[in-house]
């Protein structure tokens, strides 16, 4: 089996608020996607496969951006090719996809924006698709209690209900797939890829709402997403002090 990895770096970050595309802003000594990138190549699953070909999307204006900070990231014999990404995350995945070579069984996705999940992740994801799961989503349990609200208006909404929390997980990327069954839940969800209303968050809801099973292993607090400067902070702080009992 080969193992691909479509690593998606074409959102704006609008609410990071820096000039630059988010994936190139530079965290922890290099840019975001190249940290991902890195995680990416270096992790190894159970049987020794890894990744062998890296797509990653980028906006249209930032294709040389993203390509540049890329640089010095690649490993021999790994193609590592950027293409423009789509108006949504779930478009960019898609044109991601079609930019695979053939000689690919499973497909990683994964976010330029959760840069420091580490490669022991990568390779968890990777040995349970191999394992036979269809679809492997990491998830974290939740630590809040979570409220379904209805009518969200002017502020505020009423309640509709709370979830029991044992059962929640909050999930993270790298997602990984079978890659046929990847392909055809995004043919089968391509209606809703042009618009962030209808767009699915996560590779995964579109294999759910396809019909397919997904299955979920224990995610990294290290691969949180980072969205706001508040998230940078941290990041840089846990970049530069070890997680305690934390693998590499
Ligand atoms: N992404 C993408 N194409 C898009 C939108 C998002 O490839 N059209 C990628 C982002 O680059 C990021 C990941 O999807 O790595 C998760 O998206 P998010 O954290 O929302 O990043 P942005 O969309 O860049 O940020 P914001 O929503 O704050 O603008
Ligand atoms: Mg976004």
């Amino acid at each position: 089996m080969s193992v691909a990895a479509v690593l998606t770096a074409a959102g704006s970050g609008s609410r990071l608020g820096h000039a630059l595309p988010k994936a190139v802003v530079p965290v922890a000594g290099a840019p975001l996607v190249a940290h991902a990138a890195r995680a990416l190549l270096a992790a190894r699953a159970a049987d020794g496969a890894r990744v062998t070909a890296l797509v990653v999307t980028a906006p249209a204006e930032h294709v040389a951006a993203v390509t540049a900070a890329l640089a010095g990231v690649g490993v021999p014999d790994v193609p590592v090719r950027v293409v423009v990404g789509g108006a949504t995350r779930q478009a960019s995945v898609a044109a991601g996809l079609a930019a695979l070579p053939p000689d690919v069984d499973v497909v990683l996705v994964h976010d330029a924006a959760r840069a420091f999940a580490p490669p022991a992740l990568v390779a968890r994801v990777v040995d349970a698709v191999r394992a036979g799961h269809d679809a492997v989503v990491p998830g974290l349990p939740v630590v809040d209690t979570v409220k379904r609200v209805a009518a969200w208006d002017a502020g505020g909404g009423p309640v509709l209900d709370t979830p029991p929390r044992d059962v929640l997980r909050a999930v993270q990327t790298p997602q990984g797939f079978a890659r046929d069954v990847l392909v055809h839940a995004h043919a089968v969800g391509a209606h809703r890829a042009g618009d962030e209303a209808t767009a699915a968050s996560d590779d995964a809801g579109l294999v759910e709402a396809a019909g397919g099973r997904v299955w979920v292993v224990p995610g990294d607090e290290r691969a949180a997403k980072i969205t706001t400067p508040r998230d940078v902070v941290l990041a840089e702080a846990l970049h530069a002090a070890p997680v305690p009992g934390g693998t590499p």
